[in-house]
Formats: structure tokens, C-alpha cells, sequence
């Protein structure tokens, strides 16, 4: 992957991603603590967390990455930040399909009080060459719903391009929303681009 063409004046964030698996030890309480501070948001757009999201939803979630990566259904990984380790969200790979189309969806959340700074954006890019450099795939999707327009704004930083609008896309808890889908095939982390 080519490295990041910061903004005048604007830093581009040195991330690190580590694979959410027990051999990184992550840790609970660190991961709490990010969900803690950012409930608010993430309780809006982000079905799996809830009002009372504690020490057994970590648990079961670290649990679930583990078997997702030994079964090879789905890569989750955590954001640091390159100096210092601060967890600063959670990037990952999801709905893969490692033969025929060679595709996968992407998620991730940033902690609040690391957002607005590219970390989203350079995380996307960062995964997207994991899934095309070490998993052979051929295209990486983002579907967002119509009106996170940070989120939109995110993938738009990465240089991913808006595809149209997937009719009930997403699948939220009981409800089917409407996405606006994006995608970033491995050509397009060859352009220059701006954190
Ligand atoms: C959506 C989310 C992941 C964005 O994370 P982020 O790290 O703030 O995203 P980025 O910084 O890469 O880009 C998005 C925003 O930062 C701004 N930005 C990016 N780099 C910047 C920089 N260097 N300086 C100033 N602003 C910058 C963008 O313009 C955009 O602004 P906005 O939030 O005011 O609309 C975060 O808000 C979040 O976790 N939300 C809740 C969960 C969620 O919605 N997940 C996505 C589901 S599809």
C-alpha cells in the first residue's frame, strides 16, 4: 500500500491494526472504556451496543472475533495508534467471501475522543490492503446508512467510491435500512489521497 498523502498542515494518523485475537491480548477493561465514552454514538448506528454494554458483552465479543478468525468468516481487528498503543476503535472485515467474488464488507467505530482526526478513514485503507495484499480479494464494500454523514464522509476521505444507494442494505436488529454502499478495489489505494 502506498502511504498517505497528508493535507497540508493536517497530520495523517500512524495507526496500527492488531488482529482481535487472544494471541494480541486485548484487553477487557481498555475496550470497555472505549465503548464507555462512546455510547452514544455507537448506540445510534452500531446495533450490537446497548444502554448497559459491559465486561460480558466484551467477553463474548472477544470470544466471537476469536472463532471469526480461526473459522476465516471474519477479521476483526483493533486500532491503536502506532506510538503509545491507545486503542483508539475497531476496523474489521465482515461477509467475506474468500473464493468466487472475492469480496468483503467492511465496518468499524472510533473511540470519541479520536474522531475528526482521518483515523476512520486511514483504518479503511489499512484493512483494504489486508484484504487485497494478504487475503487475495478483489473488491472491499462499505454500506453506511443514508444519514451518518461522518461515516460517509469517512469513506469518502479513503478515497472509496459511492456506488448508489443498497435498498434495505443493512441489517439493524429487527429493521432493514437503506445504505449508501461504497467500495475501494485495489487501484484505487495506488491514488493519491488525503487523510
Ligand atoms: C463514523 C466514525 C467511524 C468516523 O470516525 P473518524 O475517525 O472521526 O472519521 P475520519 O476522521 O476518518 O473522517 C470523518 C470526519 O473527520 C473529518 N476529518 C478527517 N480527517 C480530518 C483532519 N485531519 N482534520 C479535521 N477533520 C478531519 C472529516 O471531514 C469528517 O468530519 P465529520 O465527522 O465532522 O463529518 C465515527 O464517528 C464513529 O465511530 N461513529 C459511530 C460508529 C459508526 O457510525 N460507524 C460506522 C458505521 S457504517
Amino acid at each position: 500500500m502506498r502511504t498517505a498523502r497528508p493535507t497540508p498542515g493536517k497530520a495523517t494518523p500512524q495507526l496500527k491494526l492488531t488482529p482481535l485475537m487472544a494471541a494480541a491480548e486485548p484487553r477487557v477493561d481498555e475496550f470497555l472504556q472505549a465503548i464507555i465514552e462512546s455510547k452514544a454514538t455507537l448506540m445510534r448506528w452500531m446495533p450490537w451496543c446497548h444502554a448497559d454494554y459491559g465486561v460480558p458483552d466484551v467477553q463474548r465479543w472477544f470470544a466471537a472475533a476469536e472463532q471469526m478468525w480461526s473459522s476465516k468468516t471474519a477479521f476483526p481487528m483493533l486500532i491503536r495508534s502506532k506510538e503509545g498503543g491507545m486503542l483508539l476503535g475497531g476496523v474489521g472485515l465482515h461477509d467475506v467471501l474468500l473464493y468466487g467474488k472475492r469480496e468483503a464488507e467492511i465496518g468499524y467505530w472510533v473511540r470519541a475522543s479520536a474522531r475528526s482526526q482521518g483515523v476512520a478513514s486511514t483504518a479503511v485503507r489499512a484493512i483494504a490492503a489486508f484484504a487485497f495484499n494478504e487475503l487475495n480479494l478483489a473488491r472491499v464494500s462499505i454500506r453506511i446508512r443514508l444519514d451518518n454523514t461522518s461515516s460517509r464522509r469517512a469513506a469518502e476521505r479513503a478515497n472509496a467510491s459511492f456506488e448508489g444507494v443498497a435498498r434495505h442494505g443493512i441489517v439493524h436488529g429487527d429493521a432493514r435500512l437503506d445504505a449508501a454502499q461504497y467500495s475501494l478495489l485495489p487501484a484505487d489505494l495506488a491514488r493519491p489521497w488525503q487523510a
